[in-house]
């Protein structure tokens, strides 16, 4: 097994655990909110996020153990993100992660709920988890984070724009904006709570990694965008072609297949240089980054 590959595996199983033993038991009442919560988030994601989070940590020589919150506060958000976008009045999409999504497996109304009970859990998780060591200010700086990219100058604003854009012909800058906004402020979230985590970071280091991670945030939602075309519906574990057939601005459609393949190969290498600075430390970041685009799901 590469490398990549044991490290991949090893923060899935990770997250996976401090998910598990963070979401309420499904015989909690209200029971039904708590099962759709837990099929919606245990349920073979690829944990891309926490990964960051994860690797982020690594590199700035960070214990695993404080980051297991921060790594389940975006997981959380970003599950979230998936039920509503599955939405009939969003995506209206079947499948997800392999499985009926969760509107389809529920209902509307406890999948609204269950997106609902994972955004404010996630905050739950940062205001109040024992396991984060720092002190307030920097407690506080993790939650503003969050909130930030969550919300409608982060990805509620990108899903708002997405959503707005349906049969319009964006500009690329235009484009450009929507997914920094509804996939990339989520990714860019991941990496900063790592360098967070750690309060006496030097400003310059924050910044590079920052950059980093605006540059795989864009090209994850380039990936995306090609995946949706070129993969099919088995190996992505979603219905293949849905873009398409809701006429949904992307990389592909603006570009052309080769040009958003050379843009996504661009923004690795921004990605991969904004690491210059740092050692062998960061080796599983740009691995990451280039995982991203060569991912086959
Ligand atoms: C899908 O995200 C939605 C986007 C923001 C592009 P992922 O591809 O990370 O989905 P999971 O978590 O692995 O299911
Ligand atoms: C989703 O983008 C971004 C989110 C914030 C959920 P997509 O609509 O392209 O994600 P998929 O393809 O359904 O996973
Ligand atoms: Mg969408
Ligand atoms: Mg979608
Ligand atoms: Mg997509």
């Amino acid at each position: 097994m590469s490398k990549l590959k044991a490290y991949l595996t090893a923060s899935q199983n990770r997250v996976e655990r401090a998910l598990d033993a963070r979401l309420p038991a499904e015989n909690i009442l209200p029971q039904t909110l708590h099962e759709a919560m837990r099929y919606s988030t245990m349920n073979g994601g690829k944990r891309m996020r926490p990964m960051l989070t994860y690797a982020t940590g690594l590199a700035l020589g960070l214990n695993e153990d404080v980051l297991d919150a921060p790594a389940c506060a975006v997981e959380c958000i970003h599950v979230y993100s998936l039920i509503h976008d599955d939405l009939p009045a969003m995506d209206n999409d079947d499948l997800r992660r392999g499985k009926p999504t969760c509107h389809k497996a529920y209902d509307e109304a406890t999948a609204i709920l269950a997106g609902d009970a994972l955004q404010a859990m996630a905050f739950e998780i940062l205001a109040n988890d024992p396991s984060i060591q720092v002190g307030p200010d920097a407690r506080l700086k993790m939650i503003s984070t969050l909130t930030r990219a969550s919300g409608s100058q982060g990805m509620v604003g990108g899903q708002a724009i997405d959503l707005g854009s349906v049969g319009r012909k964006l500009t690329l800058p235009e484009l450009e904006n929507m997914h920094i906004h509804k996939t990339g402020a989520l990714i860019r979230a991941s990496v900063n709570l790592a360098a967070l985590s750690k309060p006496d970071l030097d400003a310059d280091v924050a910044k590079k990694l920052d950059h980093y991670a605006k540059c795989i945030g864009l090209s994850f939602q380039v990936k995306d965008d090609i995946l949706d075309i070129e993969s099919d519906t088995e190996t992505l574990g979603k219905t293949q072609g849905k873009d398409m057939d809701n006429d949904k601005p992307t990389y592909p459609a603006l570009l052309g297949m080769a040009g958003a393949k050379q843009k996504a190969q661009e923004l690795h290498e921004q990605a991969v240089e904004s690491l210059a600075g740092f050692g062998d430390e960061a080796d599983l970041l740009r691995e990451l980054s280039l995982y991203i685009i060569e991912r086959s799901h």
